[in-house]
């Protein structure tokens, strides 16, 4: 578990204890067949839980990996095979009943039954009885609702079937308008751009990936995308489209501005799905609320990944929502040992990756609260980092082309170590070697 001045502590679970007998009969039911619903039932089986378990998902293919979606899928590099989680044979092998092609629209718990049990009923009318439920549902994208937003060329991208489609449409486009200048945006804009057409990133804020990286890196990443001749406006709004035989032919912005079209890219966001919780009572905030044990506010259901908001230690603001591979991981190990009566919620350090063609971007921390930073390296080299601090403390890093930077911030981070702020702006020191003693951390009152 975390401490109380912010260390996080590793997800390594410790040798179970053997299991009390459950007698359930139902078992677990999962809904949301993605990393996070994935992690969960494997975490179980892990753990020692022979009860039957449930993982239904409203793909008709099997759970597979979505990050390369937006990189290594588009630029014709990897195939679906190539991306899926497990083995066909794996999920039969370990007991777990994969339910694929049906979306669970109502879930409710049973007033009478046991604690935690309940029916979930899908889209074609299946009924799916639990004695206890997880909620890894994940989150859509955000639409735009404008004029002319119906028309054909306007693509999202959050599943395969959107990647197949955006893959095939960037074939033939001469020019790729992208709205949102966030992780799926740029590494959408760039691998289109590395496939020849004119692309056009239109964001509303007034520096790029905002949400996540500091504004060092904000500025680096437009310079760097314009280099690479990428037309990057800033503080820009879309108001509307228009097509031509039902295909989008330009977009407009609200400077008036008119830009050709043949395919737009939509990245603005996601919207975390809470439908479910909501019918069953459990408290929302732009996410399911859980705990760092990953339990919603009734603590008979756990909730992970995307779906979720959680407090987290290594902020100030309140609750955070983690959309990583990472967190969906830790949150489903997480949730596993809860529902099996252990809960161990651990608080990972988080961390974030997002390759924009050759400009590999790491992350590690949380780097809002900063009063601080020491950039690292020169950003015209197109290698350096930034690190963040509170109060002299380490907060974070940003670091792009510069691996080993990423991985001594990550190793200091979760040891509750912090690298001295003095000379971590020299580049010739291995920031590995100025990892500091935990225990001067601890030792330190942190005004
Ligand atoms: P995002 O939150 O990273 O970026 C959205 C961007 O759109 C922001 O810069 C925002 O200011 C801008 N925006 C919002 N409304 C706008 C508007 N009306 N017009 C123009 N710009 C607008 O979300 P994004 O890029 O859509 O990614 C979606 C999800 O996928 C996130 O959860 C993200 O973390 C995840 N993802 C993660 C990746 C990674 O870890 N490498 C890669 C790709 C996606």
């Amino acid at each position: 578990m975390a401490d109380s001045d912010g260390r996080a502590a590793s997800t390594h679970a410790a040798v179970p204890d053997p299991l009390p007998e459950t007698g359930m009969s139902e078992g677990t039911l999962i809904v949301g067949g993605s990393q996070a619903g994935v992690q969960l039932a494997v975490s179980l089986r892990q753990l020692g839980d022979t009860s039957p378990i449930v993982l239904v998902g409203e793909e008709t293919r099997p759970p597979y990996q979505r990050p390369p979606l937006s990189k290594e899928f588009l630029a014709g590099r990897a195939d679906l095979d190539s991306l899926a989680f497990r083995t066909p044979g794996f999920y039969a092998d370990s007991g777990i009943d994969l339910v694929c092609g049906e979306r669970v629209t109502e879930v409710s718990l049973s007033a009478s039954g046991p604690v935690g049990s309940g029916v979930a009923t899908t889209a074609s009318g299946r009924e799916l009885p639990f004695d206890r439920l997880a909620l890894t549902v994940g989150a859509d994208a955000r639409r735009l609702p404008l004029p002319g937003a119906h028309l054909g060329g306007i693509c999202y991208l959050r599943d395969h079937d959107d990647a197949v489609d955006l893959r095939a449409r960037l074939a033939t486009a001469a020019n790729v308008i992208v709205v949102g200048g966030g992780f799926i945006g740029l590494e959408v804009a760039s691998a289109a751009r590395a496939a020849g057409p004119s692309v056009t990133v239109v964001e509303a804020a007034d520096r790029l990936m905002a949400r996540a990286v500091g504004p060092v890196v904000s500025e680096f990443y437009l310079r760097a995308h314009r280099r690479r001749g990428i037309d990057v406006r800033l503080s820009a709004g879309v108001t509307g489209f228009e097509g031509e035989r039902g295909q989008v032919t330009t977009v407009e912005l609200s400077d008036g501005t008119r830009l050709p079209a043949d395919l737009v890219l939509v990245g603005i966001g996601v919207l975390p799905r809470t439908e479910l919780a909501e019918q069953l009572g459990l408290t929302c905030d732009q996410g399911i609320v859980v705990d760092t044990h990953a339990r919603t506010s009734d603590p008979t259901v756990v909730a992970a990944g995307d779906c979720t908001v959680q407090p987290h230690p290594m902020t100030g603001q309140g609750r955070v929502r983690l959309e990583s591979v990472q967190n969906a991981v830790a949150q489903a190990q997480a949730a596993a040992s809860t529902l099996l009566g252990r809960p161990n919620g651990v608080t990972p350090v988080p961390w974030f990756w997002s390759y924009q063609g050759d400009l590999k971007l790491q992350i590690a921390g949380l780097s809002a609260d900063h009063d601080d930073q020491v950039v690292r390296g020169d950003p015209d080299d197109e290698s350096f980092s930034v690190l963040y601090y509170r109060r002299n403390r380490l907060l974070a890093i940003d670091a792009v082309n510069r691996p080993a930077d990423y991985m001594a911030v990550r190793k200091a981070l979760g040891r509750g170590a912090t690298i001295a702020r003095d000379r971590a702006g020299d580049p010739t020191v291995p920031l590995k070697s100025l990892i500091g003693d935990p225990a001067a951390i601890a030792h330190r009152t942190d005004t």
